[in-house]
């Protein structure tokens, strides 16, 4: 499968690619960036979610021009990733997380393209929204590093900018999430809905908020995605050539 990496906080096309081309690409919804290059001996699209220097705050990032491009320059597969804060004491720093249910606290984002624009009304599944072979592929490729990694995970995602209050925390952890991010939807809904396989790892860069002493800062943040980013790197080295090779049925 022609695969694309979503590139999250601390994740930067440095780390990863070769033989780099920038293409702007036009799409009903605006324009997105997207890098072609090399891993190893495989060609991949890269796009960075905050765009270049982080200068997008996860509101504002434009989620259907980015799936809508990666689409017509021929993916089939996406693998993101992504910085969260865990809700459980357990799940500690530098932890990563194949995730596999997501909860939804955002609002006013652009999160469908199935508008009705066009006269059509378009309810997509979403049971299993996160595609199991690469999953499976994923937690493969950490487990041969010996990353503490978990499974399974549900991700609440949040509107952000702002951090989570410690009540928001509690209360997230009852309603059955285990990490909280900013940007993991709309993401993969779009592509649930244009039939591509998505996959995230996740990394847990803090306890969330009130679980730990201190307060939340963004670059505690990328303090830890500095640390842990060459086994994420490994990590999605060793997942690209097996997700090129491999062929999926279910998404
Ligand atoms: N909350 C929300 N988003 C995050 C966090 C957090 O604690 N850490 C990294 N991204």
């Amino acid at each position: 499968m022609r695969l694309a990496i979503i590139g999250g906080t601390g994740v930067k096309r440095e780390q990863l690619l070769s033989e780099v081309k920038d293409k702007t690409i036009r799409t009903p919804f605006g324009e997105a960036h997207v890098l072609e290059g090399r891993v190893g001996a495989t060609d991949v699209l890269f796009l960075s979610r905050h765009g270049a220097g982080h200068k997008l705050p996860p509101h504002a990032i434009n989620y259907r021009a980015n799936i809508w491009a990666l689409r017509e320059m021929g993916c089939q597969a996406i693998v993101a990733t992504a910085a969260v804060g865990s809700l459980r004491t357990a799940w500690e720093p530098g932890t990563f997380v194949i995730v596999d249910s997501f909860l939804d606290f955002t609002h006013g984002r652009a999160s469908t393209f199935f508008t009705g624009e066009d006269g059509r009304v378009v309810h997509q599944d979403m049971t299993y929204p996160y595609c199991e072979t690469l999953r499976n592929i994923l937690l493969h490729a950490a487990r041969q590093q010996q990353a503490p990694v978990r499974e399974h995970g549900c991700y609440v995602c949040t509107n952000g900018p702002r951090y989570e209050t410690a009540a928001e925390v509690r209360a997230f952890a009852l309603l059955g999430g285990d990490i909280v991010g900013m940007t993991g939807i709309p993401e993969v809904v779009l592509a649930r809905e244009l039939g591509l396989c998505y996959a995230t790892v996740a990394l847990v860069t803090n306890l969330g908020a009130g679980l730990q002493p201190n307060r939340l800062m963004h670059q505690d943040v990328e303090t830890l995605m500095r640390q842990s980013a060459p086994v994420l790197t490994t990590i999605l080295e060793n997942s690209i050539p097996a997700i090129a090779q491999t062929e999926c049925h279910s998404c």
